[in-house]
C-alpha cells in the first residue's frame, strides 16, 4: 500500500480523522478525502448546542485548518458525491462524470435524516439538524421565532430545546416513546431531564406523533398531533433519528444490515474497501447485541485510527470503549458503554445536587454508567470497561465503595 490511493468516501468526522490518521500512521501513498458536503470538513456536536446560542461562529466549527490538509498531503475534494463503485475495476465514479482508482476505499458515508412521515413536511419553517447548512438555516430562524415545537425526544430534539428556550423562545417537544431519549437513556436519567427541562418551562408531550403540518401560503402554521390537537408554531424541527448511508455499498453489492456490514476490523467482505463511522454496522466488543451501528464523534474517530493504522500495516481488531456526551442547560450528560438492554440501573450520588450517575447491569453483568456533571465517574467507568472490570450491583450500589481505587487496581 506504500504508494498506493485510498480514497476517502464522506468527509465527516470519520472521512477527515481517518485521511489525517493516515499520515500519522506512515502512510506515503495518494489520500483523497471527499464529501458532497461544501467547504471544510468541520464539527458537528456544537452544532446542536453553542453554534446555535451564537456562542461560537462557522470558522469556530472547522475540524481542521486548510493548511493541515495541504501539509499532511490530503487532496481535499468537496462538494463531489460518489455515484457508483465499480470493485472489479476497483474505481468509483462520481457525479461529475470523474472516475477515480482506488487501492483502498474507506466508507465514511454516515446517516441522513429520517424524514418526518407526515403532510406537510416541505412546508417553510420545517427544518431538522444535522448539516451545517440546516444549522445555519435554523440559527437565522431563531431570533424572529415565538413558538417552537420539536419533533422528537432525542439529543438533537432536546439539545435544540434548550437551545430555544435560552433564546427566550416557547418550545414544546413531541414524543412518540413513553419517555424522552429512551433509546439511550435509562428510567431515572429519562425522568431527571424531563424534570430539568420542564423546570425552564418546556412542555414535553409524550406517547404523540405529529399527523401533519398545518400551514398558510407555504408556511408552518401549526403542528397536528395524532390526537387531533394543533399546537401553534411557526418552526418546527424534526430529530427523530437518521438513517445511514448505505445505497452505494448496497448497489456495490456489499452486505448491510442497518448499516454497511464489516468485521472487527472494520473491513468489508470485499479485502479494498473498509466502512467506519454511523454508517458501519460492526461486531462491538461491549454488547451483545450482535453488529452495532454507533452514532457519536468516538466512534467515528476511534474507528478511523483503527482502519489507518490497518492500512499503514499495523492492524487491530477494533475495541474501544464507546462513549457520548450530550449539553443541556447546566447538565452535562456523559454516557459510557453500550447500556440499553439494561435490565437494573443503580443510582450513585445525588440527582438533587444536579451531579449524579447510574450504573447499568444486566443479568448482574456491569455495561456502563450515565453521568451527569461527573466526569469522575464517567472516566472511571471508561478505564473498567476497557480493563473488563467486572463491576458489581453491590459495589455501584455502595457510595463508600471507590471506583478511583478499582481504577487504580487495574492490571496489579
Ligand atoms: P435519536 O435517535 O437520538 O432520537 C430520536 C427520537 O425521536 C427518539 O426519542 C424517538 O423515540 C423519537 N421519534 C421517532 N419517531 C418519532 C415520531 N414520528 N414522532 C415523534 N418522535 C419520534 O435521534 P436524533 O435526536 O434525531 O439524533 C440524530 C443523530 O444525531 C443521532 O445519530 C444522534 O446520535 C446524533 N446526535 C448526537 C448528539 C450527541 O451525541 N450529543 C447530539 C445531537 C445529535
Amino acid at each position: 500500500m506504500s504508494d498506493a490511493t485510498v480514497i476517502i468516501a464522506g468527509a465527516g468526522q470519520a472521512g477527515a480523522q481517518a485521511a489525517v490518521s493516515l499520515r500519522q500512521e506512515g502512510f506515503e501513498g495518494h489520500i483523497v478525502l471527499l464529501g458532497d458536503e461544501p467547504g471544510l470538513p468541520y464539527q458537528r456536536p456544537p452544532l446542536s448546542k453553542a453554534y446555535l446560542m451564537g456562542k461560537v461562529e462557522e470558522p469556530g466549527l472547522l475540524l481542521r485548518a486548510e493548511k493541515i490538509y495541504a501539509d499532511q498531503r490530503v487532496q481535499l475534494m468537496p462538494g463531489e458525491r460518489i455515484e457508483s463503485i465499480d470493485r472489479a475495476a476497483r474505481t468509483v465514479r462520481l457525479a461529475s462524470g470523474q472516475v477515480l482508482g482506488y487501492a483502498h476505499l474507506v466508507l465514511a458515508l454516515g446517516a441522513i435524516n429520517r424524514p418526518l412521515p407526515a403532510a406537510g413536511a416541505g412546508l417553510d419553517g420545517v427544518g431538522y439538524l444535522r448539516t451545517l447548512a440546516e444549522a445555519r438555516d435554523l440559527r437565522a430562524r431563531l431570533p424572529n421565532t415565538k413558538r417552537a415545537v420539536v419533533i422528537g425526544a432525542g439529543f438533537i430534539g432536546l439539545e435544540f430545546a434548550a437551545a430555544a428556550r435560552a433564546q427566550g423562545i416557547d418550545v414544546t417537544v413531541v414524543e412518540a416513546a413513553p419517555r424522552p431519549m429512551s433509546r439511550v437513556l435509562s428510567e431515572p436519567m429519562s425522568r431527571f431531564l424531563t424534570a430539568r427541562h420542564e423546570a425552564q418551562g418546556v412542555r414535553i408531550l409524550l406517547n404523540r406523533t405529529v399527523s401533519g403540518l398545518r400551514g398558510e401560503q407555504g408556511r408552518l402554521s401549526g403542528v397536528e398531533l395524532d390526537d387531533g390537537s394543533v399546537l401553534e408554531a411557526d418552526l418546527a424541527v424534526v430529530g427523530i433519528g437518521v438513517l445511514p448511508n448505505t445505497a452505494l455499498a448496497q448497489a456495490a453489492g456489499l452486505a448491510v444490515d442497518n448499516g454497511i456490514v464489516v468485521d472487527e476490523n472494520l473491513l468489508t467482505a470485499d479485502p479494498a474497501i473498509s466502512a467506519i463511522g454511523d454508517c458501519a454496522a460492526f461486531p462491538c466488543a461491549y454488547s451483545s447485541q450482535g453488529l452495532m451501528r454507533l452514532e457519536s464523534v468516538q466512534n467515528a474517530v476511534d474507528q478511523a485510527r483503527c482502519v489507518a493504522a490497518r492500512l499503514a500495516g499495523k492492524p487491530a481488531a477494533f475495541n474501544a470503549v464507546p462513549w457520548f456526551w450530550s449539553e443541556q442547560y447546566d447538565v452535562r450528560l456523559q454516557m459510557a458503554g453500550i447500556t440499553s438492554r439494561h435490565d437494573q440501573a443503580i443510582v450513585r450520588g445525588t440527582p438533587e445536587e444536579n451531579a449524579w450517575s447510574v450504573f447499568c447491569f444486566r443479568d448482574g453483568a456491569f455495561l456502563g454508567a450515565e453521568s451527569v456533571n461527573k466526569t469522575a465517574d464517567h472516566m472511571a467507568v471508561r478505564k473498567l470497561l476497557a480493563a473488563g472490570v467486572a463491576l458489581t450491583p453491590e459495589q455501584a450500589a455502595d457510595p463508600s465503595y471507590d471506583l478511583k481505587l478499582a481504577v487504580a487496581a487495574i492490571g496489579k
